[in-house]
């Protein structure tokens, strides 16, 4: 996820561009550049690390006059965070300037023919692709080769770009990626999202899939994607500021949680090709996966959590044996490795040390390593021999709610991979699989606008001195989760157990009223855990239950249901943790806590 801004009109542009970036940093900060036409070319600074750094640059703007402009704070996705993976990325002759937010999936390919054609490359992004397909489509009508590159780039996109030829304009575009054009008194602007523009106006058009939008200092106009121009209303915004980069929403963890369905999108589509998974990216050739003796799969906290749900689906699904282990744990414990064993680390910063401790501890054993990390250039991804992205887009509150559903996604798609090519499971059973997987997002939107149920069953424990999780086989490892995001938001005691071994002593712990939330997703094991809730409940325990449309078997022994939708077994934590996540969410706000920032806790753990 990246930001974009432009602006064309009276004022000097360099400052409000990086006014607007200094706005959508929460979208993307490991890299920054803008673009200025001055009256003879486009002139572009970019610089690695921090907006701040562009802005000292270029003296807040002053070096680079001009008033028709286009800027971009960088997410990586491909190409690591550096100066020349920086947006703007332009043509050979610097004619044209573009800036991008989101995945042009297909880019390999079109990187390939046009290098046939002599195009070069300068950077190892996907979107210098788009620069040079439009010099290559470009004759003399900056629209017409705009509507070609639409035709032939697959993936997600908001364009912002200039054309030489065409001073004083600026074009957008945009396809599932977020765009508003705002309509200024002295000018006119394009951005990735409301808080960019809002110092500026608060009139604002959102851009819908496959428009574009046509900006010079006094008209705006709009055309659809066969080149016809279309009327839009504006909308008036009367958000504030902080507001406005929350999305609207009260805290950046509930935004995240509402960007979910997004990065199930993100993360899974680009890696669906002819039906079937393609993880080329990985580079792991059938051989190597079929000579896979045991996977180990590392983590801490959450992305730990994930891993015990790979666990299951790894041996079920595609009958390797996989050991869990937490980093803080593997890399002190003189670990069994065998020479043809994968050792996964999944992290979301991509810099937790004790995990990189463990990645590094695995390799200094010369064993095969893979990442599946967030953020692009981290510690971990460059470490690692593999890895494999997750693009969540920055994830800004401490507790991780969609990079914990795209790791999941990851996961999913590397136990389907090589269940396949271990022969394991059969190609019709790759195509059930992706299809429930492409179902996920929808579904997951289904679960989150039940927010008010969840909400008012949230309040009702807002005093709560302990709560419990408990399920067996995925279901443990969905409780393990949902304690956890719990326990780190709004402080109350909690604990995940596996529900078989309530018997062995915690259940001594219920008391009259004690809330139990059970997770029962997996069917065959459905029985075994009602029985536990009826154990549970004759000492007095309040049963929340999760689980499967369908199974009403449950009213009978919990208090209170959650049901969600119908999914194959093995990704049922993608929806069992929604409601988890929203409950955890509501008590902590219930109890006034600072949700995206809670006490004692850091982002990420850089230190043991
Ligand atoms: C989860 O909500 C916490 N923020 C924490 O457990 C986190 O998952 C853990 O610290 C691992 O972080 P990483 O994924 O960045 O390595």
């Amino acid at each position: 996820m990246c930001g974009i801004v432009g602006y064309v009109g009276n004022s000097q542009a360099a400052p409000i561009l990086l006014d607007g970036l200094s706005k959508l940093e929460y979208r993307g900060y490991d890299s920054a550049g803008i673009a200025v036409y001055d009256g003879e070319k486009i002139h572009a600074q970019k610089a690695c690390g921090r907006l701040k750094v562009l802005s000292e640059l270029t003296h807040d703007g002053a070096t680079m006059p001009g008033t028709a402009g286009i800027g971009h704070t960088r997410w990586a996705t491909h190409g690591a965070p550096t100066g020349s993976n920086a947006h703007p990325h332009f043509n050979q002759d610097e004619s044209i300037a573009v800036v991008h937010n989101g995945i042009i999936e297909n880019y390999q390919k079109l990187k390939k023919y046009l290098e046939g054609k002599g195009f070069q490359f300068v950077s190892d992004t996907d979107t210098e692709v788009v620069a040079h397909l439009l010099d290559y489509y470009y004759k003399e009508d900056p629209m017409e080769a705009i509507l070609r590159v639409m035709n032939r780039v697959e993936g997600s996109y908001a364009l912002g770009i200039m054309f030489k030829s065409h001073p004083g304009v600026l074009y957008a575009v945009r396809k599932d990626s977020p765009l508003i054009v705002g309509h200024g008194g002295d000018g006119n602007l394009i951005a990735s999202d409301v808080p960019a523009v809002l110092k500026y106006t608060r009139n604002v058009y959102f851009i819908q899939n496959e428009e574009i939008a046509v900006l010079s200092g006094e008209s705006i106009s709009f055309y659809n994607v066969d080149g016809e121009e279309i009327a839009k209303e504006p909308s008036t915004i009367d958000w504030d500021i902080n507001a406005a980069e929350k999305g609207g929403y009260e805290h950046f963890m509930l935004k995240e949680m509402y960007e979910q369905p997004q990065t199930v999108r993100d993360t899974l589509s680009p890696r669906i090709k002819g039906g079937m998974v393609d993880i080329e990216e990985l580079g792991m050739s059938d051989e190597e996966i079929r000579g896979i003796g045991r996977l180990h799969i590392i983590a801490c906290g959450s992305a730990y959590h994930t891993g015990m749900t790979a666990k299951y689906i790894f041996e079920g699904m595609a009958r390797i044996p996989v050991d869990v282990d937490l980093a803080s744990e593997f890399r002190y414990r003189n670990p069994i490795l065998a020479e043809n064993d994968l050792v996964i680390i999944i992290s979301q910063s991509g810099e937790t040390a004790d995990s990189l401790a463990a990645l590094r501890e695995a390799k200094s054993r010369g064993i095969k390593t893979l990442g599946i990390v967030n953020v692009v250039g981290s510690s971990i991804a460059r470490e690692a021999d593999k890895v494999m992205y997750t693009w969540a887009g920055p994830e800004i509150a401490v507790a991780t709610t969609k990079a914990y559903s795209a790791q999941l996604i990851a996961e999913y798609l590397l136990a389907i991979k090589f269940a396949q090519v271990r022969g394991e499971i059969t190609e019709q059973q790759v195509v059930s699989y992706l299809k429930d997987l492409q179902k996920l997002p929808e579904q997951i939107e289904m679960l989150l606008s039940n927010k008010g149920k969840i909400q008012h069953f949230a309040n009702r424990y807002i005093s709560a001195k302990d709560v419990f999780f408990v399920g067996r086989g995925i279901d443990y490892a969905i409780s393990l989760e949902g304690s956890l995001k719990l326990k780190e938001i709004s402080y109350i005691h909690s604990e995940a157990y596996a529900a078989g071994e309530l018997k062995h002593g915690t259940i001594s712990l219920i008391e009259e009223g004690t809330l139990v939330a059970s997770v029962l997703t997996q069917e065959e094991l459905y029985k075994k855990t009602i029985s536990n809730i009826v154990e549970l409940k004759s000492r007095g325990a309040f049963v929340l239950a999760v689980t499967n449309t369908g199974n009403t078997e449950i009213e009978k022994a919990a208090d209170y249901v959650i049901y969600i939708p119908q999914t194959n077994r093995w990704f049922t934590n993608s929806l069992a943790i929604i409601p988890l996540q929203l409950f955890s969410y509501y008590v902590a706000v219930g109890k006034g806590c600072d949700v995206d920032k809670p006490r004692n806790l850091a982002k990420s753990v850089t230190v043991e």
